[in-house]
């Protein structure tokens, strides 16, 4: 299952804005064919897996386990047929499923189905990785809205700014190489009106390979459509819930400034932070984040948990989840 959730992981740009799935089909405890979400969503992984074995020359799979890391979907589309159907049909000793699929139309119907079909199923393995990897997706389906990072450049003082607003650059290069990654698995990157106006920022990835990937720009903003000066394409926020209108989204990276960033935090519309902490002291700067609200300190606590943490050069990268 491991190596299932790689694979789906290693794919998860290019199936947008579908989460990326991997089947991977083993006999005798080898891997005989692999699938996965291919670009834009279809064939599902599924069916890449079952047709690779096929061409392969297994056309009987009473000996083989399929591991999954979604539950297969149950629904028949217009793109493609129910992968349940295709699973049972091809009838496989046992499918290893990682996560039950939160989407109403397979919910545990696929699971029944592939059980009905007299296969035996086990799930729950590499559950939490798998959920970790389809944040997105899941929150989508369970809560109507994307999944919403943090990310944020500061000075060992938690500034992410001079006093007079120059903040270009805090970080080193190697750190921003990897908020440039970060971005590319993003559907939109959302700034607040300041930042737009004072840093006019392109918000593109600019790395080889990943410049066709940029996402969406969106500015969180009380005074309606960006002006042309700015560059098209902007999306406008007249307030932090205003994501949840926006369909097929499943990840949004808030950049910044500070006021943003507040907003989206009172707003509980921060699932992740993101924090690239440089070796520099800059004092009476800018600070991190505006007012949240926040009335004693116990609030504060038990809130965030450390998932990641590495150098980037000098700068020091700190990624934490949200912990309810
Ligand atoms: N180091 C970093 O990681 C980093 C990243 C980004 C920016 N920065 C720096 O941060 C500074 C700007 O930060 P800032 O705090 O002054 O401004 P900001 O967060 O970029 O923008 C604040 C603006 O966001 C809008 N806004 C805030 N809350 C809102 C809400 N609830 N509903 C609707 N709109 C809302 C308003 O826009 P309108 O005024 O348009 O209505 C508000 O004036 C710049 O110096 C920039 O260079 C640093």
């Amino acid at each position: 299952m491991a190596a299932a959730l790689n694979l789906a992981q290693r794919s998860a740009i290019l199936a947008r804005p579908n989460p990326s799935i991997a089947c991977l089909i083993v006999r005798n405890n080898i891997v005989v064919a692999r699938g996965v979400t291919a670009q834009g969503g279809r064939p599902h992984a599924e069916a890449m897996a079952i047709s690779g074995a096929k061409r392969a020359g297994i056309n009987d799979f009473g000996d083989c386990d399929f591991y999954i890391t979604l539950e297969p979907c149950a629904h028949i589309s217009s793109r493609g047929p129910a992968c349940a159907d295709l699973v049972a049909e091809a009838a496989p000793r046992r499918v290893i499923i990682a996560l039950e699929d939160p989407d109403q139309r397979t919910a545990g119907k696929a699971i029944a189905r592939l059980q009905q079909a007299g296969i035996s199923v086990q799930t729950g393995i590499g559950r939490d990785l798998a959920a970790h990897h389809l944040a997105g997706y899941i929150s989508q389906k369970t809560r109507g809205r994307p999944h919403i990072m943090l990310k944020l450049a500061t000075s060992l003082d938690g500034q992410i700014a001079l006093a007079n607003g120059e903040s270009q650059w805090i970080t080193g290069d190697q750190a921003r190489a990897h908020a440039h990654a970060q971005r590319a698995r993003q559907d939109i990157i959302v700034v607040g009106g300041e930042t737009l106006r004072h840093d006019q920022p392109r918000l593109d990835v600019r790395l080889p390979g990943l410049r066709g990937r940029s996402p969406r720009r969106a500015v969180l903003t009380r005074q309606g459509p960006v002006a042309e000066q700015y560059g098209e394409g902007w999306l406008t926020l007249s307030s932090p819930s205003q994501i949840g209108d926006i369909s097929d989204v499943h990840h949004i990276m808030v950049e910044g400034g500070a006021g943003a960033a507040a907003a989206f935090l009172s707003a509980n519309m921060v699932d992740e932070v993101l924090i690239y902490r440089a070796p520099i002291i800059i004092g009476k700067g800018r600070a991190a984040l505006h007012d949240i609200g926040l009335a004693s300190l116990a609030d504060a606590h038990d809130q965030w948990r450390l998932v990641d943490s590495r150098m980037l050069g000098k700068d020091r990268m700190e990624r934490y989840w949200r912990t309810a």
